[in-house]
């Protein structure tokens, strides 16, 4: 038996987008926002939901982030992380890794095994929607969507 408490099931899961969930970091006991998805083996990642580039924007802001032929896409500026890795292999940020978040798969459950973190619910954290400091930059991805990588 794995240890860790229950995310989210297997099925909920998506492998073309994200399933965002909100944790907290024992050592601050500050939340924080994560983001999962899954491969092609039905091997869960997850990682922080925080671009390398700038890290207060948030590759998932609550409708699933963009994902494509096994990277994971910052709408921001177009960098791409790939999702085995978290490596960042195009973009602003290049060379930089995506901060990854322990987790297994059993019996169909999806499991937080990362001691660094607790559970506390599956969505986002509630944000001041005047709050430009949590990745309400200015973004540019209905103009650039047609050019990313593909
Ligand atoms: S903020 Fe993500 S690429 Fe610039």
């Amino acid at each position: 038996m794995t240890d860790g408490s229950r995310m989210a099931n297997l099925s909920e899961v998506p492998a073309d987008s994200t399933l965002l969930v909100t944790l907290r970091e024992k050592r601050t006991d500050e939340t924080l926002e994560a983001i999962l998805t899954r491969l092609s083996d039905d091997t869960i990642v997850a990682f922080k939901n925080q671009c390398q580039h700038w890290t207060d924007v948030q590759l998932d802001r609550g409708s699933g982030a963009a994902i494509r032929e096994g990277q994971v896409i910052c709408r921001k500026h177009g960098a791409t992380f790939q999702l085995e890795s978290g490596d960042c292999d195009f973009g602003p940020c290049e060379g930089s890794t995506l901060v990854s978040i322990d987790t297994a798969v059993e019996e169909g459950e999806v499991r937080l095994t990362d001691t660094d973190y607790e559970f506390v619910d599956t969505g986002g954290v509630e944000r001041d929607p005047d709050d430009l400091s949590s990745g309400g930059r200015i973004g540019f991805w209905a103009a650039s969507e047609s050019r990313l990588p593909r």
